[in-house]
């Protein structure tokens, strides 16, 4: 099959058939309009491709998820966050020797300009972290304006560090600011997931004692967020990044777009929904009852996915990881018992049955996120600190590409055929 043959009245049209490698198919459309004058229409883009991708490939019939070909659970268990990193961005796993020196890079670039961290005074003290996130990663691009062209490789490459090395010290300084503790510097003894945590929980009057299992944990965390082909925060980067724009300003968009409930924002929601059954007192079972209910807006937070249908691979591996982490650090959360009892009521439930509804990433990474002593306003910045590398991934192999264009979808107009100006000052 490398042929399919559309009708349109009585002519027809031959629309080639692409395959990539774990033989999913695709009808290329890209010279329909040429030919026929049609354009396709897919509100939300529930069956368009808008790309072609080696990175990330994902079956959500199967719950498979796999980074260059690498399965999900693997790197979760055998991994660490900049290893992963490496692999999404450069296409391969660093040798012993690229990944030392990918690191140091790393670590050589955590410092934020002097100046930037006297924006962070301009915010008021309740701002939500994802916006100062989103304005602070923007602003990089006011420091670095010699050296953040994106069609020039070296460029590139310096702006993939320099986003890396300082996202978490800026998230860091947003987290201190918000709760008027003075900011903690980068220190290069530490790994990327320990300077972070050193960064968040250390005083000037005293050292965060760094567990090894808080460091692992959240290696983890991030790792399971770090890529997920083209959701809409990625395929938000790739379209800004699509105008040339720089990489901050490509990345800063990303973060906007993951700060939605219907995306990122989920992980904040689950952890206030399971709050609020605890107080409410309510049983699960009316919460669920409640989330069927077509005349509320209400949603079971955590729950569903434009694309597993089956079960959500991450979703899996983060509640096993709850349980051991938890256990390791003897904390007992009574959320983590509503949000098992509520996984198992909706399970059972006819309505998440017959519409696929499982738990997605974000159902259980808040109760680990708390664990680790992560405030529930950070949750959605940690997890744009997991897809970092994804979404820099995903916009170098556009850039890349040689036949990269600006992202420009078409339209059906439905609004008023041609009318006449009014002069408002004759009516
Ligand atoms: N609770 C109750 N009903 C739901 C839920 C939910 N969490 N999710 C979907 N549904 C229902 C819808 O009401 C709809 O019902 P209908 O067919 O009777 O109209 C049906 O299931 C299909 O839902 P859609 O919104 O059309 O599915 P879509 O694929 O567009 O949306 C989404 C997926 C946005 C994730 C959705 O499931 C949702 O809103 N979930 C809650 C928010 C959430 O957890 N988001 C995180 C997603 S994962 C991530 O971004 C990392």
């Amino acid at each position: 099959m490398s042929e399919a043959l559309l009708k349109i009245a009585d002519k027809e049209y031959k629309l080639p058939i692409i395959e990539g490698s774990e033989k999913e198919k695709a009808v290329d459309i890209t010279k329909l309009r040429a030919q026929s004058g049609l354009v396709t229409i897919d509100s939300g883009y529930l069956n368009t491709g808008a790309c072609t991708s080696a990175i990330t490939f994902l079956d959500g019939e199967l719950g498979i998820l796999r980074y260059r070909g690498i399965p999900i659970d693997q790197l979760a268990e055998k991994s660490t966050f900049t290893e992963v990193a490496y692999l999404l961005i450069y296409g391969k796993l660093p040798n012993n020797t690229e990944l030392g020196s990918w690191n140091e890079n790393l670590t050589k670039h955590t410092l934020i300009h002097e100046d930037l961290k006297r924006l962070f005074g301009g915010f008021p003290k309740e701002a939500h972290p994802m916006a100062i996130m989103s304005c602070m990663i923007g602003s990089l691009s006011t420091y670095y304006q010699d050296s953040y062209d994106p069609e020039n490789p070296e460029h590139r490459e310096i702006s993939i560090r320099r986003l890396l090395a300082k996202f978490p010290t800026i998230a860091a300084f947003s987290f201190k600011k918000s709760i008027g503790q003075p900011a903690i510097h980068p220190k290069n003894s530490l790994d990327y997931c320990a300077n972070f945590m050193n960064m968040m929980f250390s005083v000037p009057a005293e050292d965060y004692h760094i567990d090894p299992e808080i460091v692992k944990a959240l290696n983890l965390l991030l790792i399971l967020h770090a890529d997920h082909e083209q959701n809409c925060s990625t395929s938000t980067v790739r379209l800004v990044g699509s105008s040339l724009a720089n990489l901050y300003a490509a990345i800063s968009a990303g973060i906007c777009a993951l700060w939605g409930p219907r995306h990122g924002g989920a992980n904040q929601e689950v952890l206030e929904m399971l709050n609020e059954i605890k107080a409410s007192g309510k049983p699960v079972k009316q919460i669920v009852e409640e989330a069927k209910d077509k005349n509320s807006t209400f949603r079971l937070s955590g729950f569903g996915h434009r694309v597993y249908k089956n079960f959500d691979p991450r979703a899996k591996i983060i509640k096993k990881a709850c349980d051991t982490i938890l256990t390791k650090m003897g904390i007992k959360d009574p959320l983590l018992d509503i949000a098992k009892e509520l996984e198992e009521a909706a399970l059972k439930d006819q309505y998440f049955v017959d519409r696929k509804l499982y738990p997605n990433v974000d159902f259980y990474s808040g109760i680990i996120y708390r664990a680790l002593g992560i405030p529930v306003n950070m949750f959605t910045v940690m997890f744009a600190m997991g897809r970092l590398p994804g979404w820099i991934a995903q916009w170098k192999e556009m850039i890349e590409d040689p036949n990269m264009k600006i992202g420009r979808p078409r339209q059906i107009y439905t609004g008023p055929t041609e009318t006449s100006y009014e002069d408002a000052k004759k009516k």
